[in-house]
């Protein structure tokens, strides 16, 4: 898929709560092919301090409205200035970048698909869900946040299939970590995606692998260029040190160097 650089128009930018908001950006011409799991580098404009482009993941691709969304968590200038754009500001892009999540073949519509996210962490499992929606499945999610606050999107998510949920203080849903929910006993899934904290993903890796479920993790790595230049990215896999930018984000756990 062609990489392209291009000005996208802010269309609406919607406060979640004091640290999260929901950029919706949109293009004059058709919106590009964009895979679940792949991401964008977003120049960040009026910041002294941020020089580098900002990797977030694709949140949604709603091509009805000719939307791209993103989901920010404000953590320091880049998040901080892009949490102040508003409607008609111009956001550059890069994209789209990465190898996005696998997509089950066949005809078997049944398989259960669990599609587990930890914090911001979530945030490409949405357009995920809905991807493997429209191709005839039913995704069911697990999300983890440390409080009900950080839970986000969570109507979005029920449009889409079943959501369970832990929160750390036990604020809503069922008190814990994701590993810890009751759904997860049964070890009946067929195939895992999981995003969130690396401590987060490695419990989802060690729980796949005791139960055999295929499992596929997306790395959020500290990342410069996003295009495999600056090798700030490296990951160990069984096929040597790879750009996660490049290779990734998303790996199958077996490909990983974890201690799973
Ligand atoms: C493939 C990918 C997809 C991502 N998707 C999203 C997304 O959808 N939404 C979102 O809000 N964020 C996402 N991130 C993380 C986001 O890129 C960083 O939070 C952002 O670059 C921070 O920029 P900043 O200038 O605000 O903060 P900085 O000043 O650069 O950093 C502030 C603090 O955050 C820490 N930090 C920065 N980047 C990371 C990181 N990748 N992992 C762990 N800690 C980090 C720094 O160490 C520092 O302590 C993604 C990262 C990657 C690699
Ligand atoms: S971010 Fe530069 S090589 Fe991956």
């Amino acid at each position: 898929m062609k990489k392209q650089i291009a000005n996208w128009i802010v269309k609406d930018n919607i406060p979640l709560n004091e640290k999260h908001c929901l950029l919706k950006l949109t293009l004059e011409e058709s919106l590009p092919e964009i895979l679940p799991g792949q991401f964008v580098q977003v120049k960040v404009d009026n910041s002294e301090s941020v020089f580098l482009r900002r990797p977030i993941s694709v949140h949604q691709v709603d091509r009805k409205n000719q939307e791209l969304w993103l989901l920010i968590q404000i953590v320091g200038d880049g998040t901080f200035q892009l949490s102040h754009l508003i409607p008609g500001d111009s956001l550059n892009l890069i994209y789209p970048l990465g190898n996005g999540f696998s997509i089950p073949a066949g005809s078997d519509k049944d398989k259960k698909l669990l599609l587990i996210g930890g914090g911001v962490g979530s945030a490409p499992l949405l357009y995920l869900g809905a991807y493997l929606k429209e191709k005839g499945f039913t995704p069911t999610f697990l999300l983890g946040a440390r409080s009900e606050r950080d839970l986000l999107q969570l109507d979005e998510f029920r449009k889409l299939g079943t959501v369970h949920i832990t929160t750390e203080n036990g604020g809503l849903g069922e008190k814990g970590y994701v590993v810890n929910h009751s759904s997860l006993l049964e070890g009946d899934a067929d195939f895992i995606y999981a995003c969130g904290p690396n401590l987060m993903m490695l419990s989802v890796a060690r729980y796949a692998k005791e139960y055999a479920i295929p499992c596929e993790v997306s790395l959020e790595n500290r990342m410069a260029c996003g295009i495999g230049a600056c090798l700030c990215c490296v990951e160990k896999t069984v096929k040597g040190n790879v750009c996660v930018c490049t290779e990734g984000p998303v790996f199958n756990i077996n490909q990983l160097k974890w201690q799973i």
